[in-house]
């Protein structure tokens, strides 16, 4: 292939079915918009441009999507919606001449590379090129009609309901992809006409039009129904999310990945696995998580944009949010049950992060230890620091954040408010229940709380007898 690809993306129906305020496209499978699955396809079969005509909820459309690298996203408003081809025909302008086009689908979110690249290799820079289905239910779809006496060509697309009951019976049904040198399409683009059932201007037209100029039609079939299932309800929507997620817990098996319950699994982006990684059930993972060789994840745990390195270890109802920031946990650390990171959490090697504990934008050395009940915000803890019980870092005075410096070896005793700006030295101890608002030196015991009282000549209130 040297002609250059450019994808139109027909993303302007309503999408009723839905019952949602938000477009279609817009609604997520795997954590991205439908419409996002397929502009990153695009760019996967290296396509230099990518036109979506956008028209219900345009707005909302043009800035929910983005361009991957390489890729020039262009939209095209179709106003108002007269059916298939003529959203396409609005397109026309954005496309230059030189190149292959493919049509897709904004809410068929699940096509693959390969099959497109397959389609494209039919169309061969010269011809009109469909990709077909046959599944057994073509119930609504446009009918394939073949010349019975050369099948390997197409010579029209029957919509549902202009079909008669002979062309109903035909199993093999178009898929909504399309591919064909531009030059070509626009020619057959300005062919069309509105004379159906539903007075639209269908796509499909196209292929009988080619037919009519003595053009062969190709045609390439699937018989994967994930690959061409479009989205209209959330009853769908849910189904496909569904396939999705088998097929990618499927991958990671094939990889190695012991899932204690594939069907239980939910990536919603990239997941990168090293060798012997385990992730039992109720686990959802976000955004880019990379989990190195021999992690374990425990059962509902929640990931997000976070790298955990080799033989670390993630218990039950661990939630790590990334963010931009992301998180990072080190080798062999052991976190949670019921611990929470959030971005900019960096762990080295061995750390423990026990339940109830939160940590967020701060760094944590070999070894430290903040095992219950506690929080770290903009702190550098050093290695093997132990943080008690309870404590935690007074990092926002109301108005700015600051800084804790928790030197190595220091151990923070339980219930400690260290108010930060504050340096905690090297070695030092940290009596429980105390506040620390000045920098201690290093080896002291400090200790900020009042001094204990016994009183003797003291009486226990007790309840009075009513009258
Ligand atoms: C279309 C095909 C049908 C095929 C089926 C596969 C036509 C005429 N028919 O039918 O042969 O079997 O897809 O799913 O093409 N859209 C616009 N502007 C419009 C109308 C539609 O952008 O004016 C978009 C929709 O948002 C949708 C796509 O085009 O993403 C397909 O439209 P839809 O109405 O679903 O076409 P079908 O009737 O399903
Ligand atoms: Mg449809």
């Amino acid at each position: 292939m040297v002609l250059p690809v450019d994808v139109v993306v027909m993303a302007a129906g309503k999408g009723t079915r839905m019952k949602s305020a938000k477009p279609k496209v817009l609604h997520r499978l795997g954590g991205l918009a439908l419409a996002q699955h397929v502009i990153d396809t695009a760019a996967r079969v290296s396509a230099r441009s990518v036109v979506v005509i956008t028209g219900h909820g345009a707005q909302a459309v043009e800035t929910g999507l983005c361009a991957p690298a390489g890729v020039a996203l262009k939209y095209v408003r179709q106003e108002p919606q007269l059916g298939t081809g003529h959203a396409v025909q609005q397109s026309v302008p954005a496309l230059a001449d030189d190149g292959v086009v493919l049509v897709l689908n904004g809410d068929v979110p699940l096509i693959e590379p390969e099959t497109l690249r397959a389609l494209l290799a039919a169309c061969d820079e010269t011809h009109l090129a469909l990709l077909t289905v046959d599944t057994g239910d073509a119930s609504g779809y446009g009918r394939v009609l073949r010349d019975p006496a050369r099948p390997e060509s197409v010579l029209a697309i029957v919509e549902h309901k202009d079909a008669s009951d002979a062309q109903r019976a035909i199993t093999e049904w178009y898929s909504g992809v399309m591919a064909a040198p531009a030059g070509l399409l626009k020619q057959l683009l300005g062919m069309l006409k509105d004379d159906n059932s539903q007075k639209e201007f269908y796509l499909t037209d196209v292929v009988k039009h080619a037919v009519s100029l003595g053009q062969s039609v190709r045609a390439i079939t699937t018989r994967d129904p994930v690959q061409v299932a479009g989205v209209n309800s959330p009853v769908q929507l849910a189904d496909l999310e569904r396939a999705y997620q088998r097929r990618l817990a499927h991958a990671l098996m094939e990889q190695g990945v012991r899932l204690a319950d594939p069907a239980r699994l939910d990536v919603r982006g990239e997941l990168v696995c090293g060798t012997d990684v385990e992730i039992d059930i109720n686990c959802v993972f976000e955004g880019r998580v990379v989990l190195g060789d021999g992690v374990h994840i425990g059962p509902n745990c929640v990931i997000a944009n976070a790298t955990i390195e080799a033989s670390a270890s993630l218990q039950a109802f661990t939630h790590v949010q990334g963010g931009q920031a992301g998180v990072t946990v080190g080798p062999r650390a052991e976190i949670g049950p019921f611990a929470r990171l959030r971005p900019g959490t960096r762990l080295g090697a061995e750390v423990h992060i026990g339940n109830f504990v939160e940590v967020k934008n701060s760094t944590l050395g070999a070894g430290a230890k903040a095992n219950h009940l506690a929080y770290l915000g903009d702190a550098d803890v050093g290695e093997r620091v132990n943080y008690g019980a309870g404590s935690i870092t007074a990092n926002y005075d109301g108005a700015s954040k600051y800084r804790t410096v928790i030197e190595a070896d220091v151990h923070v005793g339980s219930n400690c408010v260290l108010v930060a700006p504050v340096t905690i030295g090297a070695g030092g101890t940290v009596g429980a229940g105390s506040t620390i608002s000045k920098s201690t030196p290093a080896g002291t015991l400090s200790v900020a709380r009042a001094k204990q009282v016994s009183l003797g000549n003291w009486q226990r209130p007790v309840k009075k007898k009513p009258a």
